[in-house]
């Protein structure tokens, strides 16, 4: 099962962000396979271990980009970062210490993810340092 396919939408024309959102897309992709294939719930939470330290990552080099261009929109774009950060840690507190996982808990999280953080704002932010 494929959740997310990558699409001319979630480009934001900016090189380096949509390569990181690639791969973390390919991480969600890789969680939703594990979830089916009813892998080993090891290998989902290490999965989406690897996939929360990616968007840190992800998050702090983007923030970072915000500040040397200094970008006026950066305060709000910050605490979206924030804001998903902890959905998905909570997800994630939640899934470890249980035995049923609320997947579509998840599912909105990213959604939103890609909505709200990836379609918009990343998108906001690309445009305008490629106006600079
Ligand atoms: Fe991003
Ligand atoms: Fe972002």
């Amino acid at each position: 099962m494929k959740w997310i396919s990558w699409s001319e939408k979630q480009t934001t024309g900016h090189v380096d962000l949509d390569d990181a959102h690639k791969e973390l897309v390919d991480l969600i992709n890789q969680l939703a396979d594990g979830m089916e294939n009813n892998k080993s719930k090891e290998f989902c939470s290490n999965t989406l271990e690897q996939f929360i330290d990616q968007t840190r990552t992800h998050f702090l080099a983007e923030e970072q980009l915000m500040d040397r261009h200094r970008y006026p929109e950066a305060e709000e774009h910050k605490a979206l970062h924030a804001m998903l950060l902890e959905d998905v840690l909570a997800f994630k507190a939640t899934y470890d210490a249980s035995d049923t996982a609320q997947f579509m808990t998840l599912l909105v999280i990213l959604d939103s993810w890609l909505d709200r953080d990836i379609e918009a704002a990343d998108k906001a932010l690309a445009d305008f340092i490629a106006a600079g």
